[in-house]
């Protein structure tokens, strides 16, 4: 979450009252296993964004434990809808799995292995991709996710200003994922119709217009 904003989300995230069992429980098991989930003001909007769009064919990279798939899934659900969800870590994917069942859902495809591999092999098109995995290869997911978008269709980018990094003072170690993102923003900006909001870890939208 971006620090400068940290206040702002702690006031939005107060107001959100869950009472979904296993959604909770997803999200002790991340708060105790230091796993990495979406934000809950992030994870409204993109329920938000299914709804208000009647979503149908939605990709996610990066799974993890299947918190916001199981969001997703559940929202395009009424609309026919189905997920697809990739994750590389197979103690995670384990998990995601177990976490689908629980959930009783049956419009989940998840997959396991590296989103670069797996991405080119899906013979499917989506109307709405959710990349949240490796930040510093943003760049090729976008350009193996591009041509399987149908019209109209969103690509929602999450953690894209990287904790603030791309305007402040940052570890040296992640010299080369700030690099790599700050281009990916020019580009995005450049050649695509894009939006980049200051929320959660920074969240950038595509549409796609042909
Ligand atoms: C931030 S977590 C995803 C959180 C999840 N979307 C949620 O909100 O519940 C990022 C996940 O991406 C996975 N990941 C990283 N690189 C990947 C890749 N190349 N292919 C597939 N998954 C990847 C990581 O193992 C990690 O579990």
């Amino acid at each position: 979450m971006l620090e400068e904003l940290k206040e702002a989300n702690d006031y939005i995230i107060g107001k959100i009252k869950e009472t979904d069992k296993l959604i909770l429980e997803m999200e002790d098991y991340a708060k105790e296993f230091n796993v990495p989930i979406v934000t809950k003001e992030v994870a409204k909007y993109l329920e938000f964004t299914i709804r208000s769009y009647k979503i149908k064919n939605i990709l996610e990279i990066g799974t993890a434990i299947g918190y916001s798939g199981t969001i997703m899934a559940k929202e395009c659900f009424n609309f026919q809808g189905k997920l697809t969800t990739i994750e590389i870590d197979e103690e995670r994917y384990n998990e995601a799995k177990k976490n689908f069942e629980k959930s009783g859902l049956d419009n989940i495809d998840l997959h396991f292995g590296d989103a670069l591999e797996v991405i080119p092999k899906l013979d499917e098109t989506y109307d709405f991709v959710f990349m949240d995995a490796a930040k510093g290869k943003y760049g090729d997911f976008f350009d193996l996710v591009l041509p399987k978008m149908n019209k109209d269709g969103l690509i929602f980018i999450d953690n894209i200003m990287f904790r603030g990094y791309l305007y402040k003072e940052y570890p040296k170690r992640f010299k080369t994922i700030v690099r790599n993102l700050d281009k990916f923003i020019n580009r995005l900006y450049e050649e695509h119709d894009f939006v980049l909001l200051p929320f959660g870890d920074g969240i950038g939208i595509v549409k796609i217009s042909s």
